[in-house]
């Protein structure tokens, strides 16, 4: 018999290690891989890893606190589950289980269009905190019918990833000739998606009360473009460096970021968040939440919800460590005060963060 889990997963690295066990070939290059070089695949390490602490002594850290604010509510890390398509790919019951860890963990689950088992049956599978996440694949009566479904089964906010005008050529996959069934209808919507421009943005504000998120923002122009539309939430992505190649990692594009908002929007980020300390910079550079889109689906991937689960226990209990060396005892203390910065140490990659892994 295995031993439980907590006992068997000490680490991340052994998660991560589990998970490639398990899953086949074409799964795992699809969930690792990024655009043709990958080099903002690794500008997303790097980025983070340019980045040292200053910590404060002699401060009582008896007591720590990692919780955090997400859109009113109150979760138990500044973390939530990026939306990923296709995670049926790559754990039974795809966002559905997903919705299982994150509800039973405590934080917040953002469900990608392109997933199954779909809107309504992820909300039914679990009382996750939810927000959805749209491709826009058809015209403004079919966008307000997705705000709609959202609305009436729990949502509390609505995402449009506004990286995706085109899609990139993920390598990894063409040369394992990787099949994505929830691509296949790509063809017939992506002009859509390709000729958003900030008129939809406009129009969504006008129609709808829902709190809209714009996911895949990497500069201060279109933040500040994006306050001007009413938008609540910017949220700094590059997709995890699967969309554009050779965009800068986004821990190098938040402080610009967050200068431009000047506290207007609430601002996320993800791309490259592997560790508890890479939660705590990016909230100490002015995030609210952070986006984990790899490490949650490795955890699935290693022992499905349970393994999920353990992966956010793993990781709380490095932000707390951190938090406590860094001579805080709540994330709302962190200021820039506690960063600097410090050549990387490591050869920037996917897995760099995770060094016993011998990539
Ligand atoms: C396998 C996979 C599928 C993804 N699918 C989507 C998606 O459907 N919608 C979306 O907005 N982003 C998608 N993303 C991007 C993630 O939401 C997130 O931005 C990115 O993974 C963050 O980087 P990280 O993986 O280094 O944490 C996907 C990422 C991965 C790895």
């Amino acid at each position: 018999m295995n031993a439980p889990l907590h006992e068997q997963f000490l680490t991340l690295q052994e998660i991560v290690a589990a998970a490639r066990r398990n899953l086949p070939p074409g799964p795992w290059s699809y969930l690792v891989g990024g655009a043709e070089t990958e080099t903002t695949v690794r500008r997303n390490r790097q980025a983070l890893d340019a980045i040292a602490f200053r910590p404060r002594v002699l401060r009582d850290v008896s007591r720590v606190d990692a919780s955090a604010p997400f859109l009113g509510r109150r979760m138990r890390l500044p973390v939530m589950l990026a939306p990923i398509g296709g995670l049926e790919s790559i754990v039974e019951g795809g966002a559905a289980a997903a919705a299982r860890g994150a509800a039973q963990f405590g934080v917040p689950q953002m469900l990608s269009s392109v997933c199954q088992p779909g809107l309504e049956a992820t909300a039914a599978a679990a009382e996750a905190t939810r927000v959805f996440q749209l491709y826009v694949r058809g015209d403004d009566a079919w966008v307000d019918d997705h705000v709609r479904r959202a609305l009436d089964h729990g949502y509390c906010a609505f995402c449009l990833t506004v990286d995706v005008a085109m899609y990139s050529r993920r390598e990894r996959d063409l040369v394992g000739r990787f099949v994505k069934p929830w691509r296949a209808t790509a063809p017939a919507g992506s002009t859509y998606q390709s000729g958003l421009s900030w008129d939809q943005v406009k129009r969504f504000k006008d129609k709808h009360a829902i709190p809209l998120i714009l996911k895949g923002i990497a500069t201060a122009e279109d933040a500040e473009l994006a306050v001007q539309h009413g938008v609540e939430v910017v949220y700094v992505s590059n997709h995890g460096g699967r969309q554009l190649d050779h965009g800068l990692g986004s821990a190098a594009v938040l402080p610009e970021v967050v200068a431009a908002i000047g506290g207007r929007a609430e601002i996320w980020v993800d791309g490259g968040f592997m560790r508890g300390t890479d939660i705590v910079k990016a909230i100490a550079l002015g995030a609210s939440t952070v986006g984990l889109g790899r490490l949650p689906c490795l955890g699935l991937g290693a022992a499905g919800v349970p393994g999920l689960v353990r992966t956010l226990e793993i990781l709380e209990n490095e932000v707390q460590t951190c938090l406590g060396l860094l001579g805080v005892t709540s994330i709302a203390e962190l200021t820039p005060r506690h960063l600097t910065s410090a050549p990387p140490v490591f050869e920037p990659s996917v897995f760099s963060a995770l060094p016993l892994l011998g990539d």
